[in-house]
C-alpha cells in the first residue's frame, strides 16, 4: 500500500500573521516571520488504501469526523488531483505536545500532512510547492515546511500561489523559546474565526494591517544582524498589537487567562531585574517566552513558579518538515 511518514514542528511567529486578504483564498493580509521549533513534533503517516471508501483521520489514536476530517480530506483532494489518483487514505497523526490551544498544532499538522500525502501519492514537490500546499489548509503551516527563521510575505495582487521562504538558519540567532502551558484543552475561538471577526468588526484592524509590514521589516533585519534584544522587543510588540486588534472586536476576543497575564507580568519583572526575556502569544492562553540560551534555566525557573502555569516546554530553532521511515515498513 503506498504509504509515507513525515515529521514537522510547530512554528512561533515573531511577526504575527492575523488577517486574510479580502477576496483571496487563505492569503495573508500581513507579512509574517516565524521560527520553527525543535522540541515539539507532529508525526503523520498517510496510507492510500483501495479498501477505504472514505478518508479516515486518526489523531492521537482517536478517529475524528467533522471539520478536522473535512480539512484533512480537502488537502488530500488537492494531492489526489495533482497525482491523478482517486484512492482514499488513512491519516494517522500524533503530536507530542498539547494541541489546538494556541500551540499551533495546525501548522505542524498540515506541514507533515502535505509532505506525507504528497510522497505517498508518488509526488516529489519542491519545498515551495509543499509550502503552498500547506498554506491552502492553514496559512501558518506554510512556514513549518522550512526550518530556522522563515518568512511568509504578502502575495502580489491576483496571485494564486504563495510559499514561505527561509530567512536565516537557526544558528544566525541562537534562541530558547520556553512555552508556558497555562491551560490544557481546546481553545474557545479558532484562529480562523477570530481573524474573520477581527477583520469584520475591529476598528483597530486597519491600523494593524497598515503597521505590520514595518514591524516585520524590523524583526527581519534584527534576525539577520543576530540582535536578540531588538528581535525580542519587536516580537512582543507584534503579539500585543495582534491581540489588541482582536480584543477590539465585537464581541471581544479574549484568548488570555489570568495565568497568561501573570506570565506577561513575570517576564516584565525579569526584564526590570536585568534578565532579558520577551513574550509572545498566539490564539490561545499559553505564553511563549523568548530568551538567550544562557539565560534559559533561570528564566524557566521563574516562569514555572507563576501561579496557573501547568508546565514549561523548552524549545529552540529546529528543522523543517521531513520524511522518516514508516513504522513497520523499515
Ligand atoms: O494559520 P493559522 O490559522 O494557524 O493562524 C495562525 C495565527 C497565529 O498563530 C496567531 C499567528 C501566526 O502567525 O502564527
Amino acid at each position: 500500500m503506498p504509504s509515507a511518514t513525515a515529521v514537522a514542528h510547530p512554528n512561533i511567529a515573531l511577526a504575527k500573521y492575523w488577517g486574510k486578504r479580502e477576496g483571496a483564498e487563505r492569503m495573508p493580509a500581513v507579512p509574517s516571520l516565524s521560527v520553527t521549533l525543535e522540541g515539539m513534533t507532529t508525526t503523520t503517516t498517510v496510507t492510500f488504501d483501495e479498501s477505504l471508501e472514505a478518508d479516515l483521520l486518526v489523531l492521537g489514536g482517536v478517529v475524528l469526523a467533522g471539520r478536522p476530517a473535512a480539512r484533512a480530506s480537502a488537502m488530500l483532494d488537492r494531492v489526489r488531483a495533482r497525482a491523478g489518483i482517486a484512492l482514499r487514505a488513512r491519516i494517522e497523526s500524533a503530536s507530542d505536545f498539547p494541541t489546538a490551544a494556541g500551540l499551533a498544532s495546525s501548522a505542524s499538522g498540515f506541514a507533515a500532512l502535505a509532505l506525507a500525502a504528497s510522497r505517498a501519492a508518488g509526488l516529489t514537490p519542491s519545498p515551495e510547492e509543499l509550502s503552498d500546499l500547506a498554506r491552502q489548509s492553514s496559512v501558518s503551516a506554510a512556514r513549518s515546511i522550512f526550518g530556522g527563521y522563515v518568512e511568509l510575505p504578502v502575495p502580489p495582487e491576483g496571485a494564486v500561489a504563495l510559499s514561505a521562504a527561509l530567512v536565516a538558519d537557526g544558528s544566525r540567532l541562537p534562541l530558547t523559546v520556553l512555552v508556558a502551558v497555562t491551560r490544557e484543552g481546546e481553545k474557545s475561538v479558532s484562529s480562523s474565526a477570530g481573524m474573520a471577526l477581527t477583520e469584520r468588526t475591529s476598528p483597530y484592524y486597519p491600523a494593524w494591517v497598515a503597521d505590520a509590514p514595518r514591524l516585520f521589516s524590523r524583526i527581519r533585519g534584527a534576525i539577520l544582524e543576530g540582535d536578540f534584544t531588538a528581535v525580542g522587543a519587536a516580537a512582543e510588540v507584534s503579539a500585543i498589537r495582534m491581540h489588541a486588534a482582536a480584543l477590539a472586536s465585537e464581541p471581544p476576543i479574549l484568548y488570555w487567562t489570568g495565568a497568561t497575564v501573570a506570565v506577561l507580568e513575570a517576564v516584565h519583572a525579569l526584564r526590570s531585574e536585568g534578565l532579558e526575556a520577551y513574550a509572545t502569544i498566539d490564539a490561545g492562553p499559553h505564553v511563549k517566552v523568548l530568551t538567550r540560551p544562557a539565560d534559559a534555566a533561570a528564566v524557566r525557573r521563574e516562569i514555572s513558579r507563576v501561579p496557573g502555569v501547568r508546565g514549561t516546554i523548552e524549545t529552540r530553532p529546529g528543522q523543517g518538515a521531513r520524511l522518516i521511515p514508516t513504522e513497520g515498513h523499515r
